[in-house]
């Protein structure tokens, strides 16, 4: 059932999404715009040249576009329709289909890198997609990647920017959030961090970074409470190699 409203509300919300995501005047992309892009842009190596990478859940196509920028021959994968046909317009040069992290249709080993922003948090069972992601590198192939902070679930409820602690920090029971405003709710399955770090060293990845990532001060005169609801880090990285 999740799937599906999942899929439903990121199909209605594709648009207003890669607005927000690209368009420096929209606030709800403030944090994706500005921490989650540029961090990962610095994760993934500059000189992509002949370098195979498949950006999973790659929504509209905004990261894969400075992949193949850098020269990589991309290739993007999502479960929602909306989202694999903005990205086709979006980002010329990649290749682009539907379909789902936990049944990746590429053969094992075909990728140098694989990249996932910001959907492995949507994703019920974390052990098969990771387990699909290691199967498609190849081996010393890197897997770089972004989840919303587990900590943020602890306030997304309260929806007001205050600190109250709602929920528990180890209740992984399904919570509901907006992506975009006015949006639809969408499903995330909140889990501890060292959840994520247990299944990638079962599944056999090496890590070599991890990144929570802070405020910043330039915030403070654009919007002073945006870096109010910094008092916890909103996204963390994971680079990890594939032994
Ligand atoms: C927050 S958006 C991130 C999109 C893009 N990576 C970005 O950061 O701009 C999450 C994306 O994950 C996709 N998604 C969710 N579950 C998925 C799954 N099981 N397999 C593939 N894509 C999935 C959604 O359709 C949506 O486009």
């Amino acid at each position: 059932m999740t799937k599906k409203q999942l899929k439903k509300a990121y199909n209605e919300a594709a648009k207003d999404f890669l607005i927000s995501r690209t368009q420096a005047n929209v606030d709800t992309g403030i944090y994706n715009r500005e921490i989650e892009q540029p961090t990962m842009f610095k994760l993934v190596q500059k000189n992509l040249k002949n370098k195979k990478l498949l950006d999973a859940a790659c929504g509209p196509g905004i990261h894969l576009k400075e992949y193949v920028k850098r020269g990589a021959k991309g290739f993007g994968i999502d479960l929602t329709p909306n989202m694999i046909k903005l990205a086709k317009e979006y980002c010329k040069g990649a290749k682009f289909e539907v379909g789902t992290i936990e049944k990746l249709k590429f053969k094992d080993a075909s990728f140098d890198i694989v990249t996932c922003s910001l959907a492995l948090d949507h994703i019920k069972d974390l052990n098969k997609a990771i387990k699909q992601i290691n199967r498609v590198l190849k081996k010393n192939g890197l897997f770089i990647f972004s989840i919303p902070h587990p900590i943020t679930y602890m306030f997304r409820d309260s929806e007001k920017g205050e600190f109250i602690p709602t929920p528990s920090y180890f209740d992984d029971s399904t919570r509901y959030y907006k992506i975009v405003q006015k949006g639809k709710k969408i499903p995330g399955f909140p889990r501890m961090i060292d959840t994520y770090f247990k299944i990638l060293i079962k599944n056999n990845f090496e890590i070599i970074d991890f990144i929570e990532s802070g405020p910043k001060d330039s915030w403070d005169e654009k919007n002073p409470k945006v870096k109010i609801l910094f008092k916890i880090p909103y996204f963390c990285f994971f680079k990890c190699r594939k032994k």
